[in-house]
């Protein structure tokens, strides 16, 4: 599947994701700037939000428990907010567009 990444100042990073792995870690993987993950994908820093495009919000789901207390720590979240560790890639997500926030720029 396929994921694009917008940054801050609207770099946009399409990259090639497998399935399983993270939108975090596909970041990661690919060198898309802006996503830290300081904690390694355990829902504990909030250093991967990210903004689901509206289009997508529905495939994505909602936060988990976990993850909502955990996006209070994240700096301007809003209802369009994840944490990219907690959303796995599925087939389903081919053409998933997340931005990400400009307090991580
Ligand atoms: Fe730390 Fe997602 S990587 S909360």
């Amino acid at each position: 599947p396929k994921i694009t990444y917008i940054t801050f100042d609207e770099t946009q990073y399409d990259v090639e994701a497998k399935e399983g792995a993270t939108v975090m870690e596909t970041a990661i993987k690919n060198g898309v700037p802006g996503i830290e993950a300081e904690c390694g994908g355990a829902c504990s820093c909030a250093t991967c939000h990210v903004y689901v495009d509206e289009a997508w919000a529905e495939k994505t789901g909602e936060p988990g428990a976990m993850e909502e207390d955990m996006l209070d720590f994240a700096q301007d979240a809003d209802e369009r907010s994840r944490l990219s560790c907690q959303i796995k890639v599925t087939d389903e997500l081919d053409g998933l567009v997340v931005r990400i926030p400009e307090s991580q720029a």
